[in-house]
């Protein structure tokens, strides 16, 4: 597949296509004003964004909207030339919940519709107006559902899922990747004494080589697969940086190489609601 900056959709077998680079738009989750995440939307439809990742859980899900409003009104982009994923939280997978879910983005995005509606993760929590609830003892309060796990996939060079990526190829499943970058590592969600992705030393001279960084290489790595990227970025030098990747391309031999550095190395672990019943990462995928 020839990835280029204005055409690098990926064809889904329902006939629509995914844009192969996502900005992430995942921040600090509280309330914010019209600030950081509304500017990188904008910026990074100038830079040729066309895909954005966003929740209602991220409380800054009406400045992506509000940007990509913008910028249809000023005829830089159409709304079908975009493709926006927004997620149902932990404590709306009641299955009569899910469509008001929905329509609440709908109506915060101010947009007729999502082109993507994915379940953020797969373990309910109780239902309520607390994203995280807990009991007095500070507990965490789960929710029993019958849930047919949708789940989106980490995956970096340190955590390749090379089982995955063949079972969904050979089915016809785009993966996205999500922490293509190895995360911000929070400490609050993220195993820091992992490894950091972007120090690693074959990425880095990899970059060297090819006049790139070592984000660039790992998320050329993905999309040179067939695997979609997210990498979230609020800063413009590297929303542009993660976009200028379709102007080179890795050997078979680099890719190879890079396969090779797979440590199984989760970053997102979770591991506050390890003793949740639907805990999904004791499974092997
Ligand atoms: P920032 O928003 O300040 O750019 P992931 O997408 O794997 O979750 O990683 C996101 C983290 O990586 C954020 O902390 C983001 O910070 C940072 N980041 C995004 N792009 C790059 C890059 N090109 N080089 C280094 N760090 C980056």
């Amino acid at each position: 597949m020839n990835l280029t900056a204005t055409n690098h959709r990926i064809p889904l077998s329902d006939g629509n296509s995914i844009p192969v680079i996502g900005l992430g738009t995942y921040s600090d989750p509280r309330p914010t004003g019209k600030g950081p995440t509304y500017k990188a939307v904008k910026m990074a439809i100038d830079e040729g964004y066309r895909h954005f990742d966003g929740a209602y859980l991220y409380h800054n899900e009406h400045e992506v909207g509000e940007a990509i409003r913008e910028k249809i009104a000023e005829g830089k982009v159409k709304r079908e030339e975009i493709f926006y994923c927004g997620k149902l939280w932990a404590t709306d997978h009641t299955p009569e919940m899910v469509r008001p879910a929905l329509e609440r983005t709908l109506k915060v995005l101010q947009l007729d519709y999502v082109d993507l509606y994915i379940i953020e993760i797969p373990m309910a929590f109780k239902p309520g107006k607390e994203f995280y609830p807990k009991d007095e003892n500070g507990q965490w309060l789960y929710h029993k559902t019958d849930l047919c796990a949708t789940w989106e996939v980490e995956c970096h060079p340190y955590f390749t899922q090379p089982k995955l990526l063949k079972f969904c190829q050979q089915h016809d499943i785009v993966v996205v990747a999500y922490s293509p970058l190895g995360t911000c590592r929070n400490p609050m969600w993220v195993n820091v004494s992992s490894p950091s992705l972007l120090k690693d030393d074959l990425l880095n001279s990899l970059g060297k080589k090819h006049n790139k960084t070592a984000a660039q290489i790992g998320l050329r790595f993905n999309i040179q697969r067939g695997v979609v990227v997210i990498p979230k970025s609020f800063n413009l030098k590297r929303i542009k940086e993660n976009f200028q990747i379709f102007d080179f391309s890795l050997t078979e031999e680099e890719m190879k190489d890079i396969e090779t550095l797979n440590k199984n190395v989760r970053f997102v672990e979770l591991l506050m609601w390890k003793n949740h019943p639907e805990y999904p990462f004791y499974d092997e995928y």
